[in-house]
C-alpha cells in the first residue's frame, strides 16, 4: 500500500452475471459497512447488460461501477460496440480498458487501449488501463520492459490520479491460482511507478493508483496488498462471491 493512496478494490466479473446476480452486488453493498467505507473504495464492473441496475442498485452505498471495454468511436454504425457515454450513461465512473483477454482475444494494440482510454476520458470515466505480461515473457527476462511498452503505448497524456487508474495483471496468473512473489510485484509496481513518472510527471505518478490482479483471493490479498506501491486490487473470480471480495477489501484496512 502506499500511505497516502486511498486504495480502490474493484471487482471485474468479466462475461459473468445475469439478473439474479444482482444479489451479489446487493450483498457487497451491506457488507461495505462503516470501517471499510473510511478505508478503501470499491468498484464493480459488471456484463455491460446489468451495467445501468447495478449503478442503480449501488449508488446510495457509495460503491462505484464501472465498464468493462469501450469502443475507440463516440457513436455511429459500429454493431455491437458500446460507446464510453453509453458506459457513462449507464451510471459508471470507471472502464476498464486494455485488459488481456481483449489484448490477447480481440487483438487490441497498445495505440486501440490508449484510444479507447482517450474515449473514456471524453466521457468522463476514468480508466483502468490493463498491462501484464506473458509467462513466456517473464520467463524470457523480459516482464519489466514489456510492460514498460504497455503502459508507453496505452497511457493517454496528461493523464493524473484523477483520470487513470493502472492495473499490473500479469496474464500467467489470471484465473490460474498462481500469483507473483511479493518481489516480483514490488519490483514491477516499482517500475510502472518509475514508467508512469517520466510519462506524466513524478507528482501525479506519485498519487496513481496501481491496481495488482491475478487470482487475488482473502487467503492472499493481504500479503499483496501490503506490497509497496500496490494500491488495491482488481479482482476476478472472487469477486463473484460477495464475502470473498469483502474479505479481499478487508486486507486493504490495515
Ligand atoms: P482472476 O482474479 O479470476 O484471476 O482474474 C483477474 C482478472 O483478470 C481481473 O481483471
Amino acid at each position: 500500500m502506499t500511505r497516502s493512496i486511498r486504495p480502490l478494490v474493484a471487482g471485474n466479473w468479466k462475461m459473468n452475471g445475469l439478473k439474479a446476480d444482482l444479489a451479489i452486488a446487493a450483498e457487497v453493498a451491506r457488507g461495505y459497512d462503516a470501517a471499510l467505507k473510511q478505508a478503501v473504495d470499491l468498484a464493480i464492473c459488471p456484463p455491460a447488460t446489468l451495467l445501468f441496475a447495478t449503478s442503480a442498485a449501488l449508488i446510495g452505498a457509495r460503491i462505484a461501477t464501472g465498464g468493462q471495454d469501450c469502443s475507440t468511436q463516440p457513436a455511429g454504425a459500429f454493431t455491437g460496440e458500446i460507446s464510453a457515454g453509453m458506459v457513462a450513461d449507464a451510471g459508471a465512473t470507471f472502464c476498464i480498458v486494455g485488459h488481456s483477454e481483449r489484448r490477447t482475444l480481440h487483438g487490441e494494440s497498445n495505440a486501440t487501449v490508449k484510444a479507447k482510454a482517450e474515449a473514456a476520458h471524453q466521457a468522463m470515466l476514468v480508466p483502468i488501463v490493463c498491462v501484464g505480461e506473458t509467462k513466456e515473457e517473464r520467463e524470457a527476462g523480459k516482464a519489466l520492459a514489456v510492460v514498460k511498452k504497455q503502459l508507453r503505448g496505452s497511457v493517454p497524456e496528461g493523464s493524473t490520479p484523477e483520470t487513470l487508474v493502472v492495473a499490473y495483471e500479469p496474464v500467467w496468473a489470471i484465473g490460474t491460482g498462481l500469483t507473483p512473489t511479493a518481489a516480483d510485484v514490488a519490483e514491477m509496481h516499482a517500475a510502472i511507478r518509475a514508467e508512469l513518472a517520466r510519462l506524466l510527471g513524478k507528482a501525479p505518478a506519485a498519487a496513481i493508483r496501481l491496481l495488482y490482479g491475478g487470482s487475488v483471493k482473502p487467503s492472499n490479498a493481504a500479503e499483496l496488498m501490503n506490497v509497496a506501491n500496490v494500491d488495491g486490487a482488481l479482482v476476478g473470480g472472487a469477486s463473484l462471491k460477495s464475502e470473498e471480495f469483502l474479505a479481499i477489501a478487508r486486507a486493504c484496512q490495515s
